[in-house]
């Protein structure tokens, strides 16, 4: 019998909780594929939005976070916040043990390789873990979805409904 309750083979169960960051300017729904993976993986998982990045956003965070609340409300092991400074310090500070990237293509990989060794030298206590989203998104970002949407073009199926909806509100669109 093991020698702890709660546990197998002797090993304390122990809850992980992640920590998926981003800009999220706007989610798609490569984001959001991502993010059910990691529902299914975690204990918990918090989505963490940038604020005051270099970059000046397309949605204001307040705007993101509603889209990002909206996409996620059936998950319930998922929550949404807004985090500045270091992303290992905002880690520790909420107890995560593990920073989900997800990585769509090759090309991916590079900037993330950097960025997860930088984070693991700045702390040793939170490691990094890669996803893959669904093949079906990996041409997919943010960035031209901004850039489609503005030129009139459909983003229907690449983004949740709600940010369709916001995207065309934000390009003076009806329809
Ligand atoms: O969605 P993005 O723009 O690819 O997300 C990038 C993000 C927010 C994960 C990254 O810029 C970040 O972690 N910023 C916080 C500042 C920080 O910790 N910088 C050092 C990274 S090694």
């Amino acid at each position: 019998m093991s020698r702890f309750p709660g546990s197998i083979c002797g090993e304390l169960l122990m809850k992980i909780r992640a920590v998926y960051p981003g800009t999220f300017d706007p989610v798609t729904n490569g984001h959001l594929d991502l993010i059910q993976r990691c529902s299914a993986l975690f204990d918990d998982v918090v989505v963490a939005i940038l604020r005051n990045s270099d970059k000046t956003p397309f949605f204001a965070t307040e705007e993101r976070v509603e889209m990002l609340e909206d996409v996620v409300k059936g998950l319930k092991n998922v929550s949404v916040v807004t985090f500045q400074g270091l992303l290992v310090g905002f880690a520790e500070q909420i107890k995560a043990s593990v920073i989900v990237r997800g990585i769509r293509a090759v090309s991916d990989y590079e900037y993330e390789l950097q960025m997860a060794l930088m984070n693991r030298r700045l702390s040793s206590r939170v490691e990094t873990v890669f996803l893959m989203p669904a093949e079906t998104y990996s041409y997919l970002s943010s960035r031209l979805v901004k850039e489609i949407s503005a030129l009139g073009g459909s983003v229907r199926g690449l983004v949740p409904p709600i940010v369709e909806q916001r995207l065309k509100r934000r390009h003076g669109r009806r329809r």
